[in-house]
């Protein structure tokens, strides 16, 4: 009799709490998850189920409600207040993650939304595993005020303090605009999804009231301009599957913390591939171009390159590959591009490369051709000195296995910066086609022939002997082979092999800095 009276009571508090997780699932109704659906975007649910392992996000927070009262928000409550937060599995590793969740108030961020990303940052970092966002937000829930701006400051601390930490990585899968752009900023991959998401600090309507400019939208601050222009974004993704699918992707390079080493994978590859076609590759002539992404897929576990900030700074080429199966990352000059010239821009972004990899124990492999500093007017007043130097600083504070292979120029400043020996390298190959000089054969001769020449009854001979003699002299590895600069000169067909022994000899490699509270990299 009393069980068939508490019965009824038991389902009806199992009901109560299935239909608040159904209110909660339900985001900003129907209505808006169909407007969300017509403009090609995934909902923050449907996002987090695609990103994860089948069957294991675990939620947090999920009946977290807004405290507002004014303006009438007392009438408007959905639980989960428009960020769906948790944690789950992502090729059988702890990931922590959260999506905003457009259908509500625009995903716009209040104080609770905020502590709901908050709580998974802190555990994120206690645990030691990446922390992903989902960023699709109309920024700062207006009704709210300075309590939101508060919850986005808490946000950036956050992602400061885990930065070299915990990975991070924001999709930009929506808007993301003012100081909500920061969050993203500090962490160490942006995907942007093509035609539907956008960053900007301030809007086309701001922009014109203040300078006059028109633009558009997605010129300002689509995918296309932070991938090519701005070099904000890492990657461009085509759809919300597809930039899901690159954070998979990254990750299976990566550890979840800087305490551990990337996963290592079974070998598909043979160690021992030569391959022949390497021997050809760099042309006879020293300023002919050829692809160094080509040198990189001949040499890496199947061929297969997955490149970061693609479309910026096309003259270095960053990314990542496996050699064996372990994770490496690649920088390398683009001869195919402004002749791989190390310039501004892509001083910056190899830097930023070199630090992460650095910060997460993933082995440096340099591949280096590069005639120099880029010359000229404006990479001067634009401060190309304190840009390279942060080339140069990442490279040089770098405690990785480090290896460079000089395919063909190192000249100048530039060969110092590039992983040379004197920062720290731990292994120097060169090939036969390597030309190790302070500056090519040609400005040599200019500067200190240039009398010589002036007074020769037959100028261009007088000039063409004084360049064969530097070419015998320096276009070659011998000079800095004979000092030890280069360990090796190797025959460019074998270099998978040498590399894989090379990071074979270096897997336990210790090295540290001097003790500090931190560096000052020229900013
Ligand atoms: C509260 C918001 C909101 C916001 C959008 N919504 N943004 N609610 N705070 N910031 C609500 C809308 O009222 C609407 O509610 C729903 O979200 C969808 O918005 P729509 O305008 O209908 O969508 P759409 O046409 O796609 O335009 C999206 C948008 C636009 C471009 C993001 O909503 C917009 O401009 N929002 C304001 C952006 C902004 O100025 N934010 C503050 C930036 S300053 P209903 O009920 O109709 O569905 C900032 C400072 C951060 O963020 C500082 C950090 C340090």
């Amino acid at each position: 009799m009393s069980s068939q009276k508490q019965q009824p009571a038991k389902l009806s508090k199992l009901d109560q709490l299935r239909e608040r997780e159904q209110q909660a699932e339900q985001g900003g109704g129907p209505a808006r998850v169909q407007k969300q659906h017509a403009a090609g975007k995934m909902t923050a649910r449907e996002r987090i189920d695609f990103l994860l392992d089948e069957g294991t996000f675990q939620e947090f927070d999920k009946l977290v409600e807004h405290r507002s009262r004014d303006f009438e928000l007392d009438k408007q409550i959905y639980p989960g207040d428009g960020v769906v937060t948790g944690h789950g599995l992502i090729d059988g590793r702890k990931v922590f993650v959260f999506a905003q969740d457009f259908t509500v108030f625009g995903g716009s961020l209040s104080e609770t939304h905020a502590e709901k990303i908050c709580k998974v940052m802190d555990l994120a970092m206690k645990v030691g595993a990446p922390i992903i966002g989902l960023n699709d937000s109309g920024g700062a829930r207006i009704q709210e005020g300075v309590v939101s701006l508060g919850g986005y400051a808490d946000i950036f601390l956050r992602n400061t303090l885990a930065s070299g930490v915990v990975p991070q990585i924001s999709c930009i899968m929506g808007p993301c605009a003012g100081g909500a752009v920061y969050s993203p900023a500090i962490t160490d991959f942006n995907i942007m999804v093509k035609d539907t998401s956008y960053m900007f600090i301030t809007g086309p309507e701001v922009i014109k009231t203040v300078t006059h400019e028109d633009v558009t939208k997605e010129e300002l601050g689509g995918a296309a301009t932070h991938n090519r222009k701005s070099g904000v974004a890492h990657f461009s993704a085509d759809s919300d599957e597809h930039a899901l699918r690159m954070v998979r992707e990254l990750l299976s390079f990566i550890p979840s913390n800087n305490l551990d080493d990337p996963p290592r994978l079974a070998a598909t590859d043979s160690a021992e591939r030569v391959e022949t076609k390497l021997n050809s590759i760099v042309p006879d002539a020293s300023n002919q171009p050829y692809d160094i992404r080509a040198v990189i897929d001949l040499i890496v576990d199947d061929g297969y390159f997955f490149e970061v900030h693609r479309d910026y700074a096309p003259n270095i080429v960053v990314g990542f590959a496996r050699l064996d199966g372990r994770s490496v990352g690649i920088v390398a000059n683009q001869p195919a591009y402004l002749a791989g010239v190390l310039d501004i821009d892509s001083s910056i972004k190899g830097a930023r490369f070199v630090r992460f990899c650095d910060c997460f124990n993933i082995p440096i492999v340099t591949f280096e051709d590069v005639p120099g500093f880029l010359p000229g007017i404006s990479q001067e007043h634009g401060g190309i000195i304190k840009h390279g130097a942060k080339l140069l600083y990442a490279f040089a504070e770098a405690t990785v296995p480090k290896i460079t292979v000089i395919t063909r120029k190192a000249y100048g400043g530039a060969y110092c910066v590039m992983g040379s020996k004197h920062i720290r390298t731990d292994i120097n190959f060169a090939w036969p086609t390597a030309e190790i000089a302070v500056m090519g054969p040609e400005g040599a001769v200019d500067i200190l022939y240039r009398r010589e020449i002036a007074e020769a009854s037959d100028k261009p001979s007088a000039r063409r002997s004084r360049v064969n003699e530097f070419e015998e002299k320096f276009a070659n590895p011998y000079v800095a082979a004979e000092r030890g600069f280069i360990d090796e000169v190797i025959e460019p067909a074998q270099t998978r092999s040498k590399l894989i022994r090379a990071l074979a000899l270096l897997e336990n490699k210790r090295d540290q800095n001097p003790p500090k509270k931190h560096g000052n990299i020229p900013l």
